[in-house]
């Protein structure tokens, strides 16, 4: 169980742990934008009720039903479809990092049960992608409440540098941003070349971004900066 992560026999062995499963959905594509740049893959994440991007799924007791009969009855919840997933879609199970909150103060007790995230990969065709995105604002419980929209990652870098590198300096939960590394390189949807310039683009944001909440929040004090 190196750093954290456990086979899916382990982690179901595991007494008292609270499981969550999520899963990365992708097709390949011919579409290009502007006509032009090829967008080669669309990878489905979703903007969350919480304001972070992660992938659909949720929380799952595997003592009333498998994890990926679960994981398919979160799916229909916030996707608004049955869609299949199995055992072979299985990627990585691993313990959640302990939120500071929960590792700090009171002597530990049975409250704090470990979580365990499970990750799953399923490849779909572009058709079946365009209908999960239909079906999840049209037909979907959780469209508007828990999920505030499905997004399409930009698996592309634009020559003035806009794409992946961008996409990537936003706010994720959990380790959903590593998942999607992980699984990009994993599946060779961008070579480790074009992932480490995206990282590095991401990296240089973070300094400009950090400016702008500075001056937003200075401007809401209407005095000098906050942070
Ligand atoms: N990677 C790692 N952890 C994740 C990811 C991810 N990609 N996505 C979610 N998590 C974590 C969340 O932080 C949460 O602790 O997994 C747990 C469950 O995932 P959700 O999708 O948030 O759970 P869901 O069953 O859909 O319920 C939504 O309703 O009851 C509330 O606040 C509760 O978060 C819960 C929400
Ligand atoms: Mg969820």
């Amino acid at each position: 169980m190196a750093s954290g992560h456990l086979s899916r026999e382990e982690a179901l062995a595991c007494e008292g742990c609270r499981h969550a499963c999520h899963v990365m959905l992708y097709c390949d594509t011919d579409a290009r934008l502007f006509g032009r740049k090829p967008i080669k893959h669309v990878i489905l994440m979703q903007m969350r009720f919480d304001g972070l991007l992660g992938f659909p799924g949720g929380f799952v007791d595997p003592q009333e039903e498998t994890l990926e009969a679960g994981l398919t009855r979160e799916l229909s919840e916030e996707l608004g479809l049955a869609l299949p997933i199995s055992e072979e879609h299985h990627v990585e199970a691993r313990y959640a990092p302990a939120s500071p909150s929960s590792s700090s103060s009171s002597s530990s007790s049975s409250s704090s049960s470990s979580l365990i995230l499970h990750f799953y990969v399923k490849k779909l065709t572009e058709e079946q992608i365009r209908e999960v995105e239909l079906a999840a604002v049209s037909t979907a419980a959780d469209h508007g409440h828990e999920v505030l929209g499905m997004v399409r990652v930009p698996v592309y870098a634009l020559k003035a540098g806009g794409g992946l590198g961008p996409f990537l300096s936003h706010a994720f939960i959990g380790n959903a941003r590593s998942q999607l590394l992980d699984s990009m390189l994993r599946l060779n949807l961008v070579t480790p070349h074009e992932l480490h310039r995206a990282l590095a683009h991401a990296l240089s944001g973070q300094a400009r971004t950090t400016r702008d909440l500075r001056a937003a929040a200075a401007a809401v004090e209407g005095r000098g900066p906050l942070l």
